[in-house]
């Protein structure tokens, strides 16, 4: 079991994650706020970050929250991924849906 550091950029938080443990339960684990949490489980979206920098891995995510583009851009939901590297990310949740969209504009 590897253990990586986590970085949220927007309250500049960082914990420590196992590669074994979603970056959600992680945070949670420690007593850590940043990413909002909700079902824990991949259905209800709230979790949703952008991973800016660091390698992960995924579980299988549904596509009402998180599109293949969003995934091909590093969007993901917080309770279905594990780190695999040090890794830095931003929150984008439901409130903030156009985050991972703003370099696609054109798009519909
Ligand atoms: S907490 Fe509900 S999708 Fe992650």
């Amino acid at each position: 079991m590897a253990t990586f550091t986590v970085t949220i950029e927007d309250t500049g938080e960082t914990y420590r994650c196992s590669d074994k443990q979603s970056l959600l339960l992680g945070m949670e684990a420690l007593g850590k706020k940043g990413i909002p949490v909700g079902c824990r489980g991949g259905g209800c979206g709230v979790c949703k970050i952008a991973v800016t920098a660091g390698e992960y891995q995924k579980r299988v995510m549904s596509r009402e929250h998180v599109s293949e583009q969003e995934e091909a851009e590093g969007c993901v939901l917080a309770c279905r991924v594990m780190p695999a590297s040090d890794v830095k990310l931003k929150v984008v949740g439901k409130m903030k849906k156009n985050v991972c969209r703003l370099t696609h504009a054109s798009e519909s």
